[in-house]
């Protein structure tokens, strides 16, 4: 596999690369990298055949998506770029004040028409280009009706500011709505769900991913390496000093639990077999999961997205594989075993019938 191994983003006719650029390192002070290590990555990503850019209006205040247009325009790319960005998070007031007294604009973020028309002209304007191919619903905010949502979106489509739309960390019973009445009204539906998953985060196995198939979304998992953490460069006795997860940061260090040492101790033994990196078996293992097209890669330097381009290239044994999907399990309840083998073979008089697809 390469990364020119294109394939149609859900029920569309948009076509990516199997990973996608993730730019929220573009220009993000002291765990992201400047104009000129962010274009270094941008071009070795296009020089593998990457087709596939994903920023967001929040990410770096708005320096990330004003980096992706400017070298979009400088290498003439435009018209082979899928390049996606997101509505969602409010930029009026600093988002990683925490409960700071600090107040914005309530109209400045949220999935309401009047922000997704503000945020839109926003970053067209900081993209510097006159449309976007796959505008993403950032977060749900728990608040605007899936109608508002899909008449928003299906609108723009018709208008051609942009030519598909998605969700991104959404309720999945949001998403599969949203599909339903885009299909029955006969209007434009979402064609992805970009969401967290790796080996250290399974948990929309047990909604996301049957609904996506459903509904004729694309599965695209973010933080693939748990922010890092499936690199293998941190170490249980001391965290600190290593990279994003380390020391004051944004991102907190929830990833650092007895579960997720475990998953990374069989992670690196597959690796050490393999004679590969525990990043590139991570990302082998996740875009080998059901229903993903595109897997999102962030990077801070060149090498590592040299590294884990290279990921395209795994091929992970069955036992391997096997071994990674044992220790990295979600126990769950009964409700997201609902469609286990064991529950099948109960109804089914104790035969394995499979359904389509
Ligand atoms: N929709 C959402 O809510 C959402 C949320 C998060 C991200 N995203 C998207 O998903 C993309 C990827 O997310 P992510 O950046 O969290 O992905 P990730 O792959 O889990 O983490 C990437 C980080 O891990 C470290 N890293 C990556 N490759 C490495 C390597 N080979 N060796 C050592 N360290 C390595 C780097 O950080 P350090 O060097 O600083 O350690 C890098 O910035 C983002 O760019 C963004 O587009 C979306």
């Amino acid at each position: 596999m390469s990364l020119t191994n294109y394939r149609a983003l859900g029920r569309s006719g948009l076509v990516v690369s199997p990973l996608c650029l993730g730019t929220m390192t573009f220009g993000a002070g002291d765990w992201g990298a400047d104009e000129a290590g962010s274009r270094a990555i941008f071009d070795a990503y296009r020089d593998a055949g990457g087709n596939f850019v994903d920023t967001a209006d929040i990410y770096a205040g708005g320096l990330s998506e004003e980096f992706v247009g400017k070298f979009i325009k400088d290498t003439g790319s435009r018209d082979e770029i899928v390049l996606a960005t997101k509505f969602g998070f409010n930029g009026s007031r600093n988002p990683l004040a925490g409960n700071q007294p600090q107040t914005g604009n309530a109209h400045a973020g949220g999935a309401g028409a009047k922000n997704i028309h503000r945020a839109l002209e926003a970053s067209l304007r900081r993209v510097g280009t006159d449309y976007i191919d796959l505008y993403w619903m950032h977060i749900w905010d728990g608040v605007t009706p899936v109608e508002e949502i899909v008449q928003t979106l299906g609108d723009l489509v018709r208008a051609g500011k942009i030519r598909h739309y998605a969700f991104s960390d959404m309720p999945a019973w949001l998403a599969m709505k949203a599909a339903t009445i885009a299909t029955e009204r006969r209007v434009p539906g979402p064609i992805a769900m970009q969401v967290e998953y790796s080996l250290v985060a399974r948990d929309v196995e047990a909604e996301h991913v049957p609904a996506a198939r459903e509904g004729g979304m694309g599965i695209m998992p973010w933080s693939p390496l748990g922010g890092g953490f499936l690199t293998g460069k941190y170490k249980r006795e001391d965290t600190s000093g290593t990279g994003r997860l380390s020391g004051a940061n944004p991102f907190g260090d929830s990833k650092f639990s007895d579960r997720n040492w475990e998953i990374l101790d069989v992670l690196k033994e597959v690796a050490a077999e393999q004679g590969l990196l525990p990043a590139q078996i991570a990302l082998a293992w996740v875009m080998a999961q059901r229903g993903v097209v595109s897997t999102l890669i962030g990077a801070r330097s060149l090498s590592q997205l040299t590294g884990n381009v290279a990921a395209t290239e795994v091929k992970l044994t069955g036992d391997q594989a096997n071994r990674l999907d044992q220790i990295s399990a979600l126990a769950g309840g009964f409700s997201a075993n609902l469609t286990s083998p064991m529950i099948r073979r109960m109804v089914y008089g104790g035969h394995d019938v499979k359904g389509w697809g």
